[in-house]
């Protein structure tokens, strides 16, 4: 059992969900999954969505006490794979009783980055998602589309109907076909996976487009950042890493929106904590059609 220290919280963990930067911290790959452990794990214990009840406060903590319900991204202690978890008081909210335990466990890490993604969408732009059919992807199309922007999804043919069934107007299989060639340039991108060239990217953008990765290959990014940031700057468009802000308010409203009716939660399937090992197999050989989730205790 660990115990909170000041400004944390200790919570019993009921759901976490799980995300492909669980899988990428757990093989170290990429390599900014090292950051913080370069030759030895971060973290002992993965799983950063937690949802779960409060089962003790450290020093300093004013916003919850014992027995709220409560979720968030606990990605800078993780821990989530386990009966109690610490997290600090800043990473957490308060859990709607709307939404059970479960469904909030999918939204903190996957919401923050679909809002911020899809910022730029808005009615008359086409958006494109690449990585559509993923976690954060499918809340990325379901939001983009309500901005009513023209969105198109790209993941694996698995994952066509998923996106088509979240509110995508196109979809686009990655294994046999290349988003960057013979389609009309896209407004704005949200790369989940980059691993292209940043001269792909630049070409499938329409003048004064905006390309944003989350994700990818530690090469890709830092090309992104560096001949992409520049490529981008000569040719009128913007291409650029997003640095995503984790923290309840950056992912609240997604929550919101799962209330309202206007955003779906896609779970492909609910694992006990005895099946993490498979279960993180699962996501990172892409086969999870929505999130999976760990269902750590019934409450
Ligand atoms: N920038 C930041 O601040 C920040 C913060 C948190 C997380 N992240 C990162 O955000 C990323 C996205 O996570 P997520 O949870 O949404 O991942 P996810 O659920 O695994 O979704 C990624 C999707 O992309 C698909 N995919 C793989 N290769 C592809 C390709 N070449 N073209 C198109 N689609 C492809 C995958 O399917 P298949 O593999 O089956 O093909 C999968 O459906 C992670 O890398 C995470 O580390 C970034």
């Amino acid at each position: 059992m660990p115990a909170p220290g000041a400004g944390q919280v200790l919570v019993k963990v009921t759901a976490t969900s799980i995300n492909l930067s669980d899988w990428e911290c757990l093989r170290g790959s990429p390599l900014y999954a090292r950051i913080g452990g370069l030759r030895s794990p971060a973290h002992r214990t993965l799983g950063s969505d937690i949802a779960g009840w409060v089962e003790a406060v450290g020093a300093g903590v004013t916003r919850f006490r014992r027995g709220d319900e409560v979720y968030g991204d606990n990605l800078s202690l993780m821990g989530g794979f386990a009966e109690y978890a610490i997290a600090p008081e800043s990473a957490l909210t308060l859990k709607p009783s709307e939404l059970t335990f479960v469904e909030v466990s999918t939204i903190p890490q996957a919401g923050a980055i679909a809002l911020q993604g899809t910022a730029r969408a808005a009615a008359g732009r086409r958006v494109l998602i690449n990585g559509g059919g993923g976690g954060s992807g499918s809340f990325a199309i379901r939001l983009a589309k309500r901005r009513g922007a023209h969105v198109t999804g790209v993941d694996n043919a698995r994952k066509l109907d998923l996106m088509h069934s979240v509110g995508a107007d196109e979809v686009i299989d990655y294994r046999s076909e290349d988003f960057t060639r013979g389609y009309e340039p896209y407004d704005v991108i949200l790369d989940l996976v980059a691993h292209r060239s940043v001269f792909a990217y630049r070409r499938a953008l329409a003048a004064g487009g905006h390309y944003r990765c989350v994700g990818g290959s530690a090469r890709a990014l830092v090309r992104v950042l560096t001949i992409g940031w520049l490529a981008g700057r000569v040719t009128g468009r913007s291409l650029g890493v997003l640095v995503v802000k984790m923290g309840p308010p950056h992912f609240e409203p997604l929550a919101a929106s799962c209330i309202a009716g206007d955003v779906q939660i896609c779970i492909d399937r609910t694992v006990g904590l005895d099946e993490v090992p498979e279960a993180l197999a699962h996501v990172g050989a892409g086969r999870a059609l929505g999130k999976v989730v760990v269902l750590v205790s019934s409450g």
